[in-house]
């Protein structure tokens, strides 16, 4: 087939889209398909036009655009079929506090919030206790967010998040380990459980793309009935989201056990340090696999 392996783009994760699509483009070529690479930074204009040429898009864009729908909605009017969720559900699982309110319908424990936009400014009333996190409503890799423990540091917190997004959205701090669990298809992966290094206070983008950065433990070693509750409540997630193909969802577990779902990728990293392809590989699935199951679903 001919693919157009679309990555790059203009948000924050450029870098970790263009590291992820390296390893994509062996697994496509090892696949026996003929690739063309798209960077929408470089030639947005001919998306459609080269969309319409080609067989199947391979999606790995973060951010905007690309996790946020816009992307697929020009693949679907090209006529060209994608791995991944379509431009509704992508849309809306890239905003945390609507996914949240999805996870709250469906009695999915998530981290209180509020959101706090520029025109209420960063010195708007905090309506949760500290410490809190702050971060971009619409974003991922960690980019953006920080801890805050001292109501004096919120403002350059928010500050730093509009530099890059429109909204903030501040959560809850859950003391806890971060849990991550990928759906395949229509299965739950097994769980892994991430231990980030260097004094870091939480999965930062250090820890997530550096080699050593965090020790990623899979399966997760938790009990048999917290593995199955959490596979269970992304499993629901994804299909409240409406999403298909595949996702990967990021928990907090407290000590007593209690699981709160922060938020759903759409497009899940796929670099050399990424979750998901770790998960794929305890199912039996190398990473080339996993790339000709994810065309194999989108195709579907
Ligand atoms: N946003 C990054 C790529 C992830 O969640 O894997
Ligand atoms: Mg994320």
């Amino acid at each position: 087939m001919h693919v157009i392996l679309i990555a790059g783009g203009w948000s924050d994760e450029r870098d970790v889209s263009l590291s992820g699509a390296r390893k994509i483009h062996t697994a496509l070529e090892e696949l026996g398909h003929d690739v063309t690479f798209f960077d929408p930074a470089d030639d947005f204009k001919n998306l459609l036009k080269t969309a319409r040429k080609a067989d199947f898009a391979f999606i790995n864009l973060h951010g905007t655009p690309g996790e946020d729908g816009l992307i697929q909605a020009v693949l679907d009017k090209a006529g060209c079929p994608y791995q991944g969720a379509g431009p509704a559900a992508s849309y809306l699982a890239l905003n945390k506090a609507a996914s949240k309110e999805v996870f709250e319908d469906l009695a999915i424990k998530t981290p209180a919030w509020q959101i706090i936009t520029p025109t209420q400014g960063v010195n708007a009333p905090l309506d949760l206790p500290l410490p809190v996190f702050v971060k971009p409503d619409k974003g991922g890799s960690s980019l953006g967010m920080s801890l805050v423990k001292k109501a004096e540091d919120l403002p350059a917190a928010l500050d730093k998040v509009f530099a890059m997004c429109q909204s903030a959205l501040v959560e809850e701090y859950i003391p806890g380990v971060e849990l991550t669990c990928g759906i395949l298809g229509d299965r739950a992966l097994p769980l892994i459980m991430i231990r980030p290094k260097a004094n870091a206070e939480f999965f930062d983008y250090e820890n997530k793309y550096a080699e050593d950065g965090a020790d990623e433990i899979c399966p997760a070693p938790v009990s048999d009935a917290l593995t199955a509750s959490i596979q269970g409540q992304m499993l629901a997630a994804h299909k409240a989201l409406g999403l298909t193909g595949y996702s990967r969802g990021d928990f907090m577990v407290t000590d007593s056990g209690e699981a709160y779902l922060l938020e759903v990728n759409t497009l899940p990293g796929m670099t050399p340090t990424s979750l998901l392809p770790q998960a794929a590989a305890h199912v039996g699935l190398s990473f080339t696999d996993l790339i000709g199951e994810l065309i194999r679903l989108g195709i579907e």
